[in-house]
C-alpha cells in the first residue's frame, strides 16, 4: 500500500517526467484527484457498467473452478459475496460454482457447490479427479438450469459454462482446446497456455473465434492490474504500440528497489527470501522465466510470433549455480561469490545518476522481446518504484511523448482473484445468447 506522501511525490515526479499514470490503487488517486489519472477501481467499474442490450432470456451461468489454492479460494470468497447481487445486472437466473477440483479430487454439484463449506466437502466427499467428466458436468449443469431447447452446449443460447483454471499446471492448461470444444469459456491467471507453444495458442484463438467462446487471462500479467485490457483498448481503438516495458515481478521489483550500490546483492536476495517474497527456491524468480512468460503473453497480444524458448532472457542466476544439481542451500551459500556482476552494473548506473532495473520489454517496432537488467535515468518512473509494485509503461503513437503507465501490486490473493473475477464477468456479458 502506498503512503499518501509518497504518492503525491511520485505523482509530481511523473508530471515532471511527462508520464501519465493509469493505475496505482485508490490511495494515490484519492490524493490528487485529477481527471488525467484513472484508478484501477474506476477502470473496472467503467468496464462493468457499459450499456449492454438486455436480452430476453435470462442466462444460466455454471462455473467449474480448478485449483482452489491461494487465488482460487479468494475467488470463491469473492463469488460467495457477490453472486446474488450479480444476477440482475447480468440478467441471469443462475450464477453458481458447480464443480471444484484440486490435483487429487473433484467435487461436482450441478445445483451449486456450498461456497462456505466447499473445503470440507471437497476433502470428505470429493471423488478422484477426471477432467473430462469435470468439464461435461459444468456444461450439462448450465444447459439443465437454462431451460434451453438445445442440448448442444456449444450452440449459442442461455447456457453459459465457464472453466476457471487457478492452477499453475501444464496438465490443466493443455486441455483448454478440449474444454472449449465442449462449449466452455476459459478464464485463468495461469501463464502456461498463453506463453506455451505458439501453434497451440493460435489453435485456441481460432477455435474461440469459430465457436464464439472466450479465452481470458488478464491476471497472468500484473495480477489484478488492467494490463492486457489496457493493451486491447489501445489496439482496438487504432493506436499503434511502439514499445511496452515492464517491471513484472514483485520479487525482482522489491530486490532492485531495495538494492543500492555498496550493498551486497546476495544480502538483498537473502532478505527477500527471509521475508517470504521469493519462491521457496529464489532461482525460480531470479532466472527470469516467470517474467519471460509474461513478456511472451504481451508480445503475442501485440502480434509478435514469439516462442518462450527463443526469447533473450538475462538470468540473474550465475551459470555454475543453475540446475537441479545445486541445492537451494548451496545456491544461497555460494551466491555472495557472484555479487560482483550486479554490483558493477549498479555502480556504473549510479555514476550517471541512474538505477538498474530488471525489465521485460516488447519492442514492437523492432519485432523483438526480451528480459534484461537495464539502466534507467533517475527521473524514469521505474526509478521511483518502491516495495514490490509492478509497473508497465506503454509507449504508443498516441502516448509517445508521455507514455501511459499502469502501476500497482502485481501479486496477492485478493487483487489477483479480482482480476480473474473481472474476466469472468466479461465472459458472461459477452456470451452469445442467440
Ligand atoms: N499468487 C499470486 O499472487 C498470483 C498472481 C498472479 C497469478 N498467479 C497465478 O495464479 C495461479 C494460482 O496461484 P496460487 O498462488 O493460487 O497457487 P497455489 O496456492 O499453489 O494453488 C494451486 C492450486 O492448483 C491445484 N492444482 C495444482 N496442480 C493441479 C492439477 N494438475 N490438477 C488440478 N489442480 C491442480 C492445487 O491443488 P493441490 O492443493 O491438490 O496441490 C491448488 O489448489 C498460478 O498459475 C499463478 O502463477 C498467482
Amino acid at each position: 500500500m502506498l503512503h499518501a506522501a509518497f504518492s503525491s511525490r511520485f505523482a509530481s515526479k511523473l508530471k515532471q517526467t511527462n508520464y501519465q499514470l493509469l493505475s496505482v490503487g485508490s490511495q494515490l488517486l484519492k490524493s490528487f484527484g485529477s481527471n488525467s489519472y484513472i484508478a484501477n477501481n474506476t477502470w473496472t467499474a467503467t468496464r462493468m457498467s457499459r450499456d449492454e442490450p438486455i436480452p430476453s432470456q435470462p442466462l444460466s451461468v455454471a462455473i467449474g473452478l480448478i485449483g482452489p489454492g491461494l487465488i482460487g479460494s479468494a475467488l470463491l470468497r469473492q463469488i460467495a459475496k457477490q453472486a446474488e447481487k450479480l444476477l440482475a445486472p447480468l440478467h441471469a437466473s443462475k450464477f453458481a460454482v458447480v464443480g471444484l477440483a484440486n490435483s487429487r479430487q473433484m467435487l461436482l454439484r450441478p445445483e451449486g457447490v456450498g461456497l462456505h463449506s466447499w473445503e470440507g466437502d471437497l476433502a470428505e466427499k470429493g471423488e478422484p479427479l477426471d477432467l473430462d467428466r469435470f468439464a461435461s458436468t459444468i456444461t450439462s449443469a448450465a444447459i439443465a438450469a437454462s431451460g434451453s431447447p438445445s442440448p448442444d452446449p456449444t450452440a449459442p443460447g442461455p447456457a453459459c459454462a465457464v472453466l476457471v483454471d487457478c492452477t499453475a499446471s501444464d496438465a490443466v492448461s493443455s486441455a483448454y482446446p478440449a474444454f472449449m470444444k465442449q462449449g466452455l469459456h476459459i478464464v485463468t491467471p495461469n501463464k502456461k497456455f498463453g506463453a506455451g507453444p505458439l501453434a497451440q495458442y493460435h489453435e485456441l484463438r481460432d477455435l474461440a473465434e469459430r465457436r464464439r467462446r472466450r479465452f481470458m487471462y488478464e491476471a497472468t500479467v500484473g495480477a489484478g492490474l488492467p494490463v492486457i485490457s489496457t493493451l486491447h483498448g489501445l489496439l482496438e481503438t487504432g493506436d499503434r504500440v511502439i514499445k511496452i516495458e515492464g517491471i513484472l515481478s514483485g520479487t525482482l521489483s522489491y530486490i532492485f528497489n531495495t538494492y543500492k550500490p555498496g550493498m551486497r546483492f546476495s544480502d538483498v536476495v537473502t532478505d527477500a527470501q527471509a521475508r517470504g517474497y521469493t519462491e521457496p527456491d529464489p532461482r525460480d524468480d531470479l532466472s527470469g522465466l516467470d517474467v519471460a512468460r509474461k513478456v511472451v503473453i504481451l508480445a503475442r497480444e501485440c502480434g509478435l510470433e514469439v516462442e518462450l524458448e527463443d526469447m533473450a532472457v538475462d538470468s540473474l542466476v550465475p551459470e555454475p549455480l543453475r540446475g537441479p544439481g545445486v541445492s537451494v542451500e548451496e545456491y544461497m551459500k555460494q551466491l555472495p561469490q557472484h555479487d560482483e556482476s550486479v554490483a558493477s552494473k549498479a555502480a556504473e548506473a549510479a555514476a550517471s545518476g541512474g538505477v538498474v532495473r530488471y525489465v521485460g520489454c516488447v519492442d514492437v517496432e523492432a519485432g523483438s522481446a526480451g528480459v534484461t537488467l537495464r539502466t534507467y535515468p533517475g527521473s524514469h518512473p521505474f526509478a521511483q518504484l518502491s516495495g514490490s509494485d509492478n509497473m508497465v509503461v506503454f509507449t504508443t503513437e498516441r502516448y509517445r511523448d508521455r507514455p501511459l503507465i499502469v502501476r500497482g501490486p502485481g501479486a496477492g490473493a485478493e487483487v489477483t482473484a479480482a482480476g480473474v473475477f473481472v474476466d469472468l464477468l466479461q465472459v458472461i456479458r459477452s456470451h452469445p445468447r442467440a
